[in-house]
């Protein structure tokens, strides 16, 4: 945990609110390494919670009336108990004020509180700061309140706050990663049981994330109308197979290769990728427990392809460091990680190359868009929890 960011909120929130904090929460962001758009196919996932997160100061007030600044930008907001709808601005507000909303279901939030949050993950990189501003607020605003959800339950009630005050039909994975991660290990999901298991990665191995700092216009719309278009293919199986398909987690790649034909092209593509990421998800579980690095590799590079013909969910910008990634032999795999369409590519190396791998990459793609990308290394680290 990054404990200047902690004193930095304490200090902001003692020095606007006149009073030290009663809480303080911290939750980090995710990378995703492996099962790209998965999560809400009810599929698998692995993921890691990274040392990179936000921290929130919270104190009671007197009244009903809330009060919550964002240091990093410099913005505050007053709403009234109780929060029943999203306000038009600041965006940000919306992630808290939807968990505040959901954690009053869940109990009481009857008194009025103070808070004040920052954060050091880049805005926008795919590292999934949202989450890990709901998070940080779920925890440190329930235990304000004397509400303690378990993890799961944190975790779902997050991802409602997001999808019913900011519209994203995101799935469980940012949220479940930023509470259950471990240091040095990855988060393996099932999607469908909502098991979660701790893998341990070993000292070979080392993340890079590139960020290109783009992020395409309607990214959001797209993610919804990807996550339609995988209904739409389920819907599809389960109309035609004969064994019961409630999500594209029931269908095999063999299923998929025999029925593909019959349904529209790019609702087969869609499937395609869902499909085949479950395998590869599972199949990479398996080559890490018998330290094969390189077939893990492997199969992000394949992942990243599907992303490219199959999810359409990259771009050019993310192809490039793809590329340049896969021509340096230091480079054991890469993808982009997270909902794409901009973002972060994240790379798996030796740790001893990684500062050799992020210097190469980072003039890779200055060579083709004219400024540098972002690069840095990024650990798998602890999950969310009360400072
Ligand atoms: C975003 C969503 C997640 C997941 C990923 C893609 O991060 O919030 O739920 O769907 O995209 O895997």
């Amino acid at each position: 945990m990054n404990l200047p960011l902690i004193e930095k909120v304490e200090q902001a929130h003692t020095q606007r609110f006149g009073a030290a904090p009663a809480i303080i929460a911290y939750a980090p962001g995710r990378v995703e390494i492996l099962g790209n758009h998965t999560d809400y196919n009810e599929g698998f996932v692995l993921s890691a919670a990274i040392d990179l997160g936000i921290a929130m100061a919270i104190s009671s007030a007197p009244s009903s009336a809330c009060v919550l600044r964002a240091v990093d930008v410099n913005e505050e907001i007053t709403v009234e108990l109780p929060v029943k709808a999203p306000v038009e601005k600041p965006l940000w507000a919306n992630y808290v004020l939807g968990v505040v909303n959901k954690l009053s279901g869940a109990g009481r939030i009857e008194k009025g509180f103070f808070a004040t949050f920052a954060g050091d993950i880049p805005l926008g990189a795919g590292l999934s700061s949202s989450a890990a501003l709901e998070v940080a607020a779920a925890l440190g605003m329930g235990a304000l309140a004397n509400i303690h959800p378990s993890k799961l339950d944190l975790a779902k009630l997050c991802q409602a706050a997001e999808n019913e005050f900011t519209g994203a039909r995101c799935g469980l994975l940012d949220q479940i990663s930023s509470l259950y991660g471990e240091p040095e290990s990855l988060v393996f999901t099932d999607f469908r049981s909502l098991e979660v298991e701790s893998v341990p990665l070993g000292a070979d191995v080392c993340f890079l994330v590139a960020n290109t700092r783009v992020k395409h216009s309607l990214v959001e719309s797209e993610y919804n109308e990807r996550r339609a278009q995988c209904e739409q293919a389920a819907a599809f199986f389960a109309s035609t197979l004969n064994h019961p398909v409630k999500a594209l987690r029931d269908v095999s790649v063999e299923e998929w290769k025999r029925w593909a034909s019959r349904m529209d092209p790019v609702t087969a593509r869609r499937a395609a990728h869902i499909v085949e990421e479950n395998y590869r998800v599972l199949e990479a579980r398996r080559l890490l427990a018998a330290g094969n690095l390189k077939g893990f590799g492997e199969l992000m590079f394949q992942s990243h392809h599907s992303s490219r013909v199959n999810f359409e969910n990259s771009c050019r910008e993310l192809d490039a460091l793809a590329d340049a990634a896969r021509n340096l032999p230091a480079v054991l795999g890469a993808r982009l990680s997270g909902g794409g369409f901009g973002g972060s590519v994240v790379l798996m190396v030796h740790p001893a190359e990684a500062a050799a791998v992020g210097r190469e990459i980072t003039e890779l793609y200055r060579a083709v868009f004219g400024h540098p990308c972002d690069v840095r290394v990024v650990k798998p680290s602890a999950g969310a929890r009360l400072v």
